[in-house]
């Protein structure tokens, strides 16, 4: 069936570094289907030719070096721009008359993607509505809601009955970019197709998690939303969260969508509330010096740019193995990594070995950017009697498929197309982890526990974490991925 992808929100920043780029990719593959169309609505005014050419000279900046010219004019005639406004419903009534000319009245599925500021969702989630243009009658019509979905439970609750007023849930795509990652993909293939690791993926075996996505980015020119936001809504609601459910959630029945959905749900609804006085023993913010001056930041900003948080899990699988997940801006280096700590031998045969349960195996997951699995594990030293050293098995996804990583998006808006949701997250799981953040949350604006720390650019966030982990015998595997 033919396509027509509305991109709500043409001339905003994501269209142009990601959506566009990510469209052209899947047509220079030859995946795009051919009867795809793409009509950018926002309320600059745009010829078509002119947001044609606007775009190739961003998808030729962001596609990278596969750019190529040739492929780029086959798809720009696909590519049309509609003027108008989120809160006109006469421009979107204009809009669904230029969608049928354009589609010539064939069968054509329809993807609604708001790539818009969120405060305008439920107006263009209304205008569709009453526009007519929601109802799957007669043909498939879906909605690519992107992050962030609410602020917090009430209004991620609030924005979930509004769109069910139009949409069903079937038809919605909850967008977390990082469930396209290949490699957020392969922690299920590595837990799940390979039969060596479910029979120690539990408490017996694991002493704890640790999911760190550590930015060496500062906030740059998106002070504006993220001083509001902060680490914890901005990273830690959707992205850590996802990855905690992927390492954390049983079996699914089968890899559909709702089969997986279910599990990743559980995996929220287990983890242990934070209660108000559990706050300060369990988490950490930070923000990083230098971060009030950067501009549009309120100079006396109290908004954290790192957080270390410690969950747990109250199932059978996970009881009493702590879930460390972290985030920073302006860290060390870029690097975003599960690591699974083993528990140590029950009984250290050799003098010399290892007596630190820092020192036990552990299996790092990095899921970018040096995409690639790392099991460490120790080894006899030669000639040196029973002397004994960490070695670790290296696998890298670059020194065994040729072609770099896909960009996330181009999987997920092809999932979009075959109407696919299991990489989307479901209103319910969206509330789960509101329910998980919200606490945090409002311990931190309300109280001044625990205190807001400083830390120096290109550090791995403040000091008290690491003595924070220290004071609990672990350490956070603080290493920065070798790139080459
Ligand atoms: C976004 C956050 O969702 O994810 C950004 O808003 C963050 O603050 C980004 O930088 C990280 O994504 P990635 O794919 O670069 O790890």
């Amino acid at each position: 069936m033919a396509q027509t992808i509305v991109i709500f929100g043409a001339s905003g920043d994501l269209t142009s570094r990601k959506l566009i780029p990510a469209i052209y990719s899947l047509h220079q593959k030859g995946r795009l289907p051919h009867d795809t169309n793409i009509v950018g609505f926002s309320r600059t005014a745009f010829s078509h030719d002119a947001w044609r050419q606007h775009l190739a000279e961003s998808t030729t900046r962001f596609a990278g070096p596969q750019f190529d010219a040739a492929s780029w004019h086959a798809l720009a005639p696909r590519i049309f721009y509609f003027p108008g406004s989120v809160d006109r419903v006469d421009d979107f009534q204009a809009l669904c008359k230029f969608l049928q000319e354009i589609e010539g009245g064939g069968a054509v599925t329809r993807i609604y993607y708001l790539s818009m500021a969120p405060q305008f969702y439920e107006m263009a989630v209304a205008n569709l509505g009453t526009a007519g243009m929601a109802g799957e009658e007669h043909q498939p019509r879906r909605i690519v809601v992107e992050k962030p979905f609410g602020t917090d439970l009430a209004s991620a609750r609030q924005l979930n009955r509004q769109i069910h007023g139009v949409f069903a849930e079937s038809q919605v795509y909850r967008i977390d970019h990082y469930l396209g990652k290949e490699t957020v993909q392969n922690v299920l293939v590595l837990r799940f197709a390979n039969a060596i690791f479910e029979p120690v993926w539990n408490r017996n075996y694991i002493e704890h998690v640790e999911i760190t996505a550590a930015e060496s980015l500062t906030v740059g020119h998106r002070a504006g939303y993220y001083d509001t936001a902060g680490v914890l809504r901005d990273m830690l609601q959707g992205h850590l969260l996802q990855l905690l459910t992927l390492t954390a959630m049983e079996t699914p029945v089968r890899f559909e969508a709702e089969a997986v959905r279910d599990e990743k749900v559980k995996v929220l609804r287990a983890v242990r509330p934070i209660r108000q006085e559990d706050v300060l023993a369990d988490t950490l913010r930070g923000q990083y010096r230098g971060y009030r001056e950067e501009p549009g930041v309120r100079p006396d900003s109290q908004t954290a740019t790192f957080a270390a948080v410690r969950l747990h899990l109250d199932n059978w699988r996970w009881q009493g193995v702590p879930f460390y997940l972290r985030s920073g801006k302006a860290m060390s280096c870029a690097t975003t990594q599960l690591v699974i700590q083993f528990r140590q031998p029950p009984y250290m045969l050799f003098e010399g070995g290892p007596r630190d349960p820092r020192d036990s195996n552990r299996l790092v997951v990095q899921i970018q950017p040096a995409e690639g699995i790392q099991l460490h594990f120790h080894t006899k030293v030669p000639d040196a009697g029973m002397q004994l050293r960490m070695t670790d098995l290296n696998f890298r996804f670059r020194e065994k498929f040729a072609g770099p990583m896909p960009e996330a998006y181009q999987r997920l808006l092809l999932d979009v197309i075959h109407g696919d949701t299991s990489l989307f997250a479901r209103s319910d799981e969206v509330e789960a982890a509101w329910k998980i953040v919200d606490p945090i949350q409002a311990a931190w604006d309300t109280t001044a526990q625990p205190p807001l720390l400083l830390y120096e650019p290109g550090a791995w966030g403040p000091l008290e974490s690491t003595e924070w982990m220290a004071r609990q015998e672990r350490s956070w595997f603080d290493t920065c991925p070798v790139l080459h």
